[in-house]
This record gives C-alpha cells, structure tokens and sequence, in this order.
C-alpha cells in the first residue's frame, strides 16, 4: 500500500513539475517572471482565484496602472488590462484592489459614489480596505499593492 501510494505521489509530482515550466514560459515574454509575487500577491481570496475571467497579467510589477489625475476623489477607476481597481478615499490617498468581484468574478465598476460597486448582483465594497458593504459577496477585494510617484501610479 505505502509502494502505491509512494508511486502515486511520485506521479503526481512529475505532472506539476511538467506544468509549471509550461506556465512560466507563458508570461515570460516581459519582465514579469522576476516579479511573481505580483500575480498572486499571497492574499487572493479562493473565489477571486476560480473566477472565470482570471487571465491577463498585463499589468505586472512596476508597470503603470493609471494617473492619479484619473482616479475621483471618494470614487475609484477600473484598470481592466489589469484587472485592479484604484480608489481615492480622501484626496491624495491612494489604494488598490483586485477588481474581480469576491462574489462570482464580475469586473467591479468606476464609481465617484463612495464605494466600489459591481454591475453583476450589486455588490458594493468600501473605497478604503475593499471589504463588502451590500449585495451577495461576503469577501473583501484582496489589496493590490501600489506606489504612487506624482502622477503616475503602477504596481509596487
Ligand atoms: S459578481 Fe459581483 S455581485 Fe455578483
């Protein structure tokens, strides 16, 4: 029994390892393989991870999402490319987040009403840390991280 499942396991490593220089040659056509982190940010939520509309990546560390001029004050702007939603709470203050929808991975919206809203099931999260304020979605947005440097805002 332990020979089987020893064998089984052995299998099923040489499956993944085969799998994964295919997925890293995929996104090795920029800078982007150096950058890792910046594709999972090590807090996506499981449902954000299983969503139907989770290619892209063209946004990968250091690349620039949008300007600040862009995003409203008490509102935010969708980067879609990216698939990251930037917020502006208060005048000057910047965050991001995922802006796959926690709840069946929908694109959230640009808003200047308060809150990030998502066409799909009206869900809305807060501008301030991405948690669910109304509708069917009970996990915040996972934050994405970014830097701000004048006008410009990329990926940190
Ligand atoms: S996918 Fe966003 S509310 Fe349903």
């Amino acid at each position: 029994m332990t020979a089987i499942n020893r064998r089984r396991a052995l299998s099923g490593s040489a499956a993944v390892a085969v799998g994964v220089p295919l997925l890293a040659a995929c996104g090795d056509d920029s800078d982007t393989s150096a950058t890792d982190p910046a594709t999972s940010s090590g807090s996506d939520t499981p449902d954000a991870s299983s969503s139907p509309s989770e290619e892209g990546g063209a946004a990968a560390g250091g690349a620039v999402l949008a300007s600040a001029a862009d995003v409203p004050v008490n509102g935010c702007l969708v980067v879609p490319d990216a698939k990251v939603v930037i917020t502006q709470p208060t005048e000057g203050d910047f965050k991001a987040f995922t802006a796959v929808c926690t709840h069946q991975g929908c694109l959230v919206e640009t808003s200047s009403d308060g809150e990030i809203p998502c066409p799909c099931h009206a869900s809305r999260f807060s501008l301030e840390d991405g948690s669910p304020l109304g509708g069917p979605a009970t996990a915040a947005l996972a934050a994405v991280e970014i830097t701000v440097d004048g006008d410009s805002i990329t990926r940190a």
